[in-house]
C-alpha cells in the first residue's frame, strides 16, 4: 500500500453547482486524502468527509478583522487542517517569511494540522539559489516551532499551474536537502510535491519513494482526475 498523503487545493475553482457534482459524485474518500474547498463550502464538505483544510487563516482568535477567519473558528467547527503560506497567498495578499511564521503557529495553538507551503521562483532555480531560499523559508516560516503536526508542500512558484514539472532527480535532490534541514531542527515532517500534478503524471511521480504525497491544484476540482488520483495514492 503507497498510502502517500493526498491535498486536494480546490484554491477559488468551484461554483455552488460545481460543489453539489462533486459532493454527489465523490461519496467518501480514504484517510489520506485531505480536501481544501474555498471557505464559504467548508460546512458541506465538513458532512461528508473527515480531513477538512482551511486554504488560508487570519491569526488571530477573534476581533474586528474584517474578511478574515480564525484558526479557532474553523476548528471548532470541525476543519483539522490549514492550508499556510501557499505562493499566491504569499504573493496576492504580501505576506512575509514572518507573517507566515505567527500563522503556522496560530493555527498549531488551536490544534490545527498545518500544510507549510514553501517553494522557490524559477529566476531562484536559474541562479542556482533553490536551496538558500527553501532554508530561508523553512528557517523563519518554523521558527521557534517544535511540533511535529505540520507537513510541508514543496511546491516551486514555475510549476504551479504551469504544467512545468521539475524533473524527478531534481525533486529528489530538493526533497532530501528539506528533510535534512527539517531534521536539524528535530522536526520529523512528511514532505509533498505539488505543481501541475495530474491524474496522468501522478503515476510517474508516485515512484519517488523519498515524495510523502501530492498537492494537487487545478485538479483537484475535477472529479474524474480526483477519483483517478485517489486511485493511484491508496493502492
Ligand atoms: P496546480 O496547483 O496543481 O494547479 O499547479 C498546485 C498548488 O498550487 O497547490
Amino acid at each position: 500500500m503507497n498510502n502517500k498523503i493526498l491535498i486536494l487545493n480546490m484554491k477559488m475553482y468551484m461554483d455552488i453547482d460545481d460543489v453539489n457534482n462533486y459532493l454527489d459524485k465523490i461519496k467518501t474518500v480514504p484517510d489520506n486524502v485531505v480536501l481544501c474547498p474555498e471557505s464559504i463550502y467548508i460546512p458541506y464538505f465538513l458532512k461528508q468527509y473527515k480531513n477538512i483544510s482551511i486554504q488560508s487563516i487570519y491569526p488571530a482568535n477573534s476581533g474586528a478583522y474584517t474578511g478574515c477567519i480564525s484558526p479557532n473558528q474553523v476548528k471548532k467547527m470541525g476543519v483539522n487542517y490549514a492550508v499556510v503560506g501557499h505562493s499566491e497567498c504569499r504573493k496576492y495578499f504580501s505576506l512575509s517569511d514572518i507573517d507566515i511564521n505567527t500563522k503556522v503557529k496560530s493555527a498549531l495553538e488551536n490544534n490545527l494540522n498545518v500544510i507549510l507551503c514553501i517553494g522557490e521562483t524559477l529566476e531562484e532555480k536559474e541562479a542556482g539559489m533553490s536551496f538558500k531560499k527553501i532554508k530561508e523559508q523553512l528557517d523563519t516560516d518554523l521558527n521557534g516551532v517544535v511540533n511535529n503536526n505540520i507537513i510541508i508542500a514543496y511546491e516551486p512558484i514555475y510549476s504551479i499551474g504551469t504544467g512545468k514539472i521539475p524533473t524527478n532527480s531534481d525533486i529528489i535532490d530538493t526533497i532530501i536537502y528539506i528533510k535534512s534541514v527539517l531534521k536539524k531542527k528535530n522536526l520529523d515532517l512528511k514532505v509533498l510535491y505539488g505543481g501541475s500534478v495530474n491524474s496522468t503524471n501522478i503515476n510517474d511521480l508516485i515512484k519517488i519513494k523519498e515524495v510523502d504525497g501530492f498537492m494537487v491544484g487545478k485538479s483537484s476540482s475535477i472529479v474524474d482526475e480526483v477519483e483517478k488520483m485517489i486511485k493511484v495514492v491508496s493502492c
